[in-house]
């Protein structure tokens, strides 16, 4: 019974310490850092800070400038102490106090400017699917917020293995290769100079959630049967899950043109759906010729992401009527007839006369 009422009585006293837990913030020598006091009620009344680092820092009345004028590292402005440049005398524990009354503690940890452990503690993850769209977008986490007007966001770039990469991150059918580790810099100005914040985007590619884009018709090997000097149309059909896929048809390793006044010629037809695009390629042949047949062609489908895909098909001559199935279709109807007279010569065996056919 007193048991339950001493814990009842430190049960407030216990949750209020527990809410009062050490925020962590990482960052690395040379960039810039927020600490952002939790906004608890509206009061802004009264805060102060205090610090536990090796650099000894008077946190009552930062402005930005000293008062020999020069600038200083450390800003005090509305919620937010903001170290501009952070190097390791930074590092240490953090609190901001509301009316005198511990509000947040903060622990920073200084990284070295190449560290790999802050990249991999610093890390934001991201994932897009194969031939869609993607958009890489810088994280916002701790920079500078609206009570500090002072500081301006001036630009973001973006770095990939060394490189910097035009902005923004946009890719409109995205590959497997684009995948990989990113650095995004947000790019800060205050009273003319540039403080950086940097973040690590890790950009992972899955598969597609649609299919692959495939040939749909003709057949590997499709013989199509033609008339000679007649008009023949071909149409080779795929489903593609890009805006870059694309069909089209080859002769003997040669591409066939568009132009419609060439004897044999290439068209084509798009249609988007809401999942998918489908394509025709039509391979015509105005008047189709002996020379044709000896050709084979190919139909391509040509995709970012996977592998090309072929389909090769040839013509023929319908040939002269061929004899054997004619045999069949002969047989078939000498037998439909014997079949019919020997129901006749029975109908008149049975009825009698009562048919005037039989009466011959
Ligand atoms: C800050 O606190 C002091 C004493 O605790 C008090 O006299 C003063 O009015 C407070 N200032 C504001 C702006 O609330
Ligand atoms: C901190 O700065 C304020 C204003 O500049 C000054 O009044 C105060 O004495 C300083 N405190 C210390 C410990 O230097
Ligand atoms: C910061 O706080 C942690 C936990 O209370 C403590 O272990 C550490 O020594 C403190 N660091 C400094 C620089 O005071
Ligand atoms: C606030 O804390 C400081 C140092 O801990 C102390 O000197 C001061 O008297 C306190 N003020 C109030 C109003 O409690
Ligand atoms: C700052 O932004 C927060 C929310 O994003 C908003 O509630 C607050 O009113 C803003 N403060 C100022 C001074 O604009
Ligand atoms: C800030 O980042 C930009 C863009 O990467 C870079 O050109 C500049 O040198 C950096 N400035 C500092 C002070 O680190
Ligand atoms: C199409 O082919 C014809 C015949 O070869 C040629 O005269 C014409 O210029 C071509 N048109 C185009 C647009 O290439
Ligand atoms: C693409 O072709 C290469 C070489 O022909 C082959 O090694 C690879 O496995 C193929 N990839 C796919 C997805 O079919």
């Amino acid at each position: 019974m007193m048991m339950n009422v001493l814990l009842l009585s430190l049960l407030p006293l216990l949750t209020g310490v527990c809410s009062l837990k050490l925020i962590p913030l990482y960052t690395r020598a040379g960039e810039m850092v927020v600490l952002r006091c939790p906004q608890k009620n509206d009061a802004n009344t009264n805060l102060s800070w205090t610090s536990q680092t090796t650099q000894r820092m008077n946190l009552t009345s930062m402005s930005g400038q000293a008062a020999d004028g020069s600038q200083m590292n450390v800003l005090l402005q509305g919620r937010s102490l903001v170290i501009l440049r952070a190097s390791l005398s930074y590092q240490g524990n953090y609190s901001c106090s509301v009316r005198n009354v511990s509000s947040q503690w903060f622990s920073l940890i200084v990284y070295e400017p190449q560290s790999r452990e802050y990249a991999e503690r610093n890390q934001y993850s991201t994932t897009c699917y194969t031939q869609e769209s993607c958009t890489l977008y810088c994280p916002t986490a701790n920079i500078p917020a609206n009570d500090t007007s002072k500081i301006k966001s001036s630009r973001i770039t973006w770095h990939k293995e060394g490189t910097t990469l035009p902005t923004p991150i946009q890719f409109p059918s995205v590959l497997e290769k684009d995948g990989g580790i990113y650095t995004c810099i947000r790019s800060f100005l205050y009273n003319g100079q540039i403080y950086n914040m940097s973040f690590t985007v890790v950009l992972e590619i899955q598969p597609s959630k649609h299919g692959k884009s495939k040939i749909l018709s003709p057949q590997q090997n499709d013989v199509f049967l033609v008339d000679l000097g007649s008009k023949v149309v071909i149409d080779c059909r795929a489903v593609m899950y890009s805006e870059f896929d694309d069909l089209f048809w080859l002769s003997e390793n040669s591409f066939i043109d568009t132009n419609e006044s060439l004897p044999v010629f290439n068209s084509y037809s798009r249609t988007k759906y809401i999942d998918g695009i489908k394509m025709a390629a039509s391979l015509v042949f105005r008047d189709v010729s002996k020379e044709d047949l000896l050709k084979k062609y190919t139909c391509k489908l040509e995709t970012s992401q996977q592998n090309s895909s072929f389909i090769t098909i040839s013509l023929a001559e319908k040939g002269p009527p061929v004899f054997f199935p004619n045999v069949i279709v002969l047989c078939m109807l000498a037998s439909g007839t014997v079949v019919l007279l020997i129901l006749l010569l029975l109908g008149c065996y049975i009825g009698g006369s009562k048919f005037s056919s039989c009466n011959v």
